[in-house]
């Protein structure tokens, strides 16, 4: 290809960091940490149809699900990347019950802690299908040279210093935000480099697709329902009736959403009272990444996703996430029924 001079990860990263002093390039390279530990993850992901990956690993995480055995795999890549990089003081993941604190002397005195679902979509890997990973990364609240606390994590989504996610699609591709715009990078498997793609990437704030897990319909809250119904109704002048579209992996669900413009709705149900979604490794480093580009993440009820105060590691939360104006319109029939 003539004149392909790619911008690499690192590169875009080194760049961005200026804006943040402070850092001292920690970021740039707990970033790239992270990087590499993706493209292990990639790698492992594409031969999942040739390997004995595939299947249980016959344990129950703590959410009560099954765990996949690549599930493991990836929990395990990234937290050896980021135990290993040494700016790191902790992490919390979907598949650990416990906050998991690093203790050597380099990790002790790290400023980052980091909160994670190292494979999200899990249901779909036996099916070929998008699955992810996301991240969130924090400063830590306890003095430098301590071992962390649960308490450092429980930080309102508001406080991340960076949060993305790895889509392993058609091609695997990172999308993250320090808080300057979201930005995306695709890697390029002939050089194994991410390299930038998608730079100040923004959503449409009118889209016209609605994502939800219909089959769930009886147990919506009624306005969940009402909206459901108000995609569905001819319109000419909103685009409507709008398209339905559920892959079942979040990230890739959010991924089409914020590239085409649409709406992710993961409600409370009559049988999941909190909803779903996890607050602080799934629902918080989405709603960063949809408003740096321009979309909103609530939980319906006029609440910022990021403004809640976590209290518990595993916490779950309702979560409609995706062009401003269709979330806008979801949460005018969900207040028509508030107590
Ligand atoms: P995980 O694979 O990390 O457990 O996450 C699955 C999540 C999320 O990716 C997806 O949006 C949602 O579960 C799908 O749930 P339903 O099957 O209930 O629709
Ligand atoms: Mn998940
Ligand atoms: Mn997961």
């Amino acid at each position: 290809m003539k004149g392909y001079q790619p911008q690499t990860l690192n590169e875009v990263i080194i760049q961005q960091q200026s804006a943040f002093p402070y850092a001292k390039g920690e970021l740039s390279r707990l970033l790239s940490h992270l990087g590499v530990a993706a493209k292990i993850v990639h790698k492992k992901v594409n031969k999942a149809g040739l390997v004995d990956i595939l299947g249980e690993a016959g344990e129950i995480n703590v959410q009560g699900e099954d765990q996949k055995k690549l599930d493991v795999f990836a929990d395990e890549t990234f937290i050896n990347a980021f135990r290993t990089s040494g700016m790191v003081a902790g992490v919390a993941s979907e598949e650990q019950d416990n906050v998991v604190v690093f203790t050597d002397e380099l990790s002790m005195n790290a400023n980052y802690i980091i909160c994670m679902d190292p494979l999200d979509g899990s249901s779909n890997i036996d099916v070929n299908v998008s699955i992810g990973t996301i991240f969130s990364i924090y400063r830590r609240i306890s003095p430098p040279g301590t071992a962390v606390t649960e308490a450092d994590f429980m930080q309102e989504g508001n406080k991340q210093v960076a949060a993305g996610y790895v889509v392993y699609g058609s091609s695997t591709m990172m999308v993250y935000t320090t808080g300057l715009g979201t930005t995306g990078f695709t890697l390029d498997p002939s050089i194994g480099e991410f390299c930038l793609s998608n730079m100040f990437m923004e959503t449409p704030k009118e889209g016209t697709i609605y994502s939800i897990n219909e089959g769930n319909y009886i147990k919506f809250p009624q306005g969940v329902k009402d909206y459901i119904k108000y995609c569905q109704i001819e319109d000419k002048a909103t685009k409507r009736p709008y398209s339905s579209r559920y892959i079942g992996s979040l990230v890739a669900d959010f991924h089409r959403n914020l590239l085409k413009g649409g709406i992710f709705i993961y409600p409370k149900t009559s049988s999941s009272p909190n909803g779903k979604l996890r607050l602080l490794y799934e629902c918080n480093p989405m709603a960063f990444l949809a408003e740096q580009a321009g979309g909103r993440a609530t939980d319906g009820y006029g609440n910022r996703i990021m403004d809640i105060k976590p209290t518990e590691l595993h916490q779950r939360v309702s979560f409609f996430s995706g062009s401003s104006s269709m979330v806008d319109k979801a949460e005018e029939f969900m207040k028509k029924y508030e107590e």
